[in-house]
């Protein structure tokens, strides 16, 4: 493991402040803006922020709540701000058709309704989204329930339940964190050679001698990581892309592809006070077949003197409803395939003014999404996304899915070879898009459309 040492705290996203007084209904104010973030010590570098110099605030709203939101675009470019993982109409998506012109502002409303979750946000332009993500675009969106609220887990923001918002940049000579992606890169999607958490560069955070929370996002543009503690220590998978699990899931390592979210409780209270370790990517055979450099060391844990209350972990968490497949109504089809640059999904390529599938409201439906093996390298995982819905994975390859893969998903890796199905329900009209997670391939056009009505 490269041994690297952090002198900067992590960055606590600020929780974004609701503008609207009446406790049923929010509104939140946000700006994509250019900023100056210094990732190296001393050195300045261009990158863009929502109300800020890199990344966003964090959005915490809650469940039945009415939410508008006042996105002001002030870049020189179009964008758009999606709500990844969100169930809303097409309208209020903010996929690639809600292009925000230099100087406009959009206002999305919408209700929230679906059960506590860590999602995020981030733009969706056709051929800018890997640009405008890497610079610096994307922030947490906190759902809060009832079930969130009578759960004795850790949940003080930045005391004991924090944010860790993972990506990897190329940071050049100079200091600078550009985006400028090689043939490789939109190839296998971008792998960074630097490791940023909450927008800093390796950084370390005090964390108290007990149990705490971590609300895991994959914000990087191509990399899969597994995560691991470098000291061994297990840890608790509680919730997965769309909320909680049923039951938490234990593990050493946690594979999360571009994406991915999950909340995890690790117990720092067997460690003694002024312990450090660390948070490392294991270096996976997957991102060995890109970059061959095994673990890396992403932040450091210091544990404090600061106890908590002491936590047990939950037996139970959650109860989920399970789709039953006989209650499917369509099954269709989804096959991913990447042969060098041409990355299709059914062999087409994403064009705006075709819509490729179309959904009935109500119904309930299976995709069967696959991972062709082509050409002579046998391929490369792909993160399927699904926008508008929470899925529920019924097999891969026909074997059940793993314990913590059991929850509300939005995004599921899909390996060479590999089939997944998955079930859902679309209670929401409208456009929507269904592409491959890496940024590279879905600019690239590893993306299609599908409408409700
Ligand atoms: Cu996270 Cu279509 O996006
Ligand atoms: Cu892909």
């Amino acid at each position: 493991t490269n041994s690297v040492v952090s002198s900067k705290p992590l960055p606590i996203p600020p929780i974004l402040e609701d503008k609207d007084p009446d406790p049923n209904r929010a509104e939140f104010h946000l700006t994509a803006q250019k900023g100056k973030t210094e990732i190296l010590d001393g050195i300045e570098s261009d990158t863009l922020g929502y109300n800020g110099n890199i990344l966003g605030p964090v959005i915490r709203v809650r469940e039945g709540e009415k939410v508008a939101v006042k996105m002001k675009n002030s870049l020189d470019d179009p964008t758009t701000l999606h709500w990844h993982g969100l169930r809303v109409d097409g309208e209020n998506d903010g996929g690639p058709h809600s292009g925000i012109m230099p100087g406009d502002t959009w206002e999305p409303e919408f209700t929230i309704e679906q059960p506590a979750a860590t999602l995020w946000y981030h733009p969706h332009m056709m051929q800018s989204t890997a640009k405008q993500v890497y610079e610096g675009l994307a922030g947490l969106f906190i759902i809060e329930d009832e079930v969130s609220d009578s759960l004795a887990i850790p949940k003080e923001y930045g005391v004991n339940d924090f944010p860790l918002i993972i990506q990897d940049k190329n940071i050049d000579k100079d200091g600078n964190m550009k985006y400028e992606p090689g043939m490789n890169d939109i190839m296998m999607g971008l792998y960074g050679s630097s490791f940023l958490v909450n927008g800093a560069i390796n950084p370390f955070l005090e964390v108290p001698q007990g149990m705490v929370r971590l609300r895991l996002l994959n914000g990087s543009n191509g990399r899969t990581y597994h995560f691991e503690l470098s000291n061994g220590q297990k840890f608790y998978q509680i919730a997965t892309d769309g909320g909680f699990l049923e039951k938490p899931v234990e593990m050493t390592s946690l594979q999360m592809s571009p994406a991915e979210r999950a909340e995890i409780l690790v117990d720092f209270s067997e460690l003694k006070p002024g312990e450090r370790i660390k948070l490392i990517d294991s270096g996976s055979e997957l991102s060995r077949t890109v970059t061959d450099e095994g673990a890396v060391e992403l932040m450091e844990l210091i544990v404090s003197e600061e106890s908590t209350e002491v936590y047990e972990i939950p037996e139970q968490l959650t109860k989920i409803d399970r789709y039953d497949v006989e209650q499917a109504n369509v099954t269709r089809d989804m096959v991913l395939a990447g042969v060098g640059a041409t990355l299709t999904i059914n062999d087409k390529t994403m064009d705006m003014t075709r819509i490729d599938e179309e959904v009935k409201l109500n119904d309930t439906e299976i995709w069967v999404v696959t991972n062709q093996r082509t050409g002579t390298q046998g391929g490369m995982p792909h993160p399927f996304h699904l926008h508008g819905v929470q899925f529920q994975v019924l097999d891969r390859d026909g074997n059940p899915p793993a314990e913590n893969e059991t929850g509300w998903k939005d995004t599921i890796l899909v390996h060479p070879g590999e089939t997944i199905r998955i079930i859902t329900k679309f209670e929401h009209i409208g456009i929507f898009m269904y592409h491959c997670h890496i940024l590279e391939h879905e600019d690239a056009g590893m993306m299609g459309q599908y409408e409700v009505k």
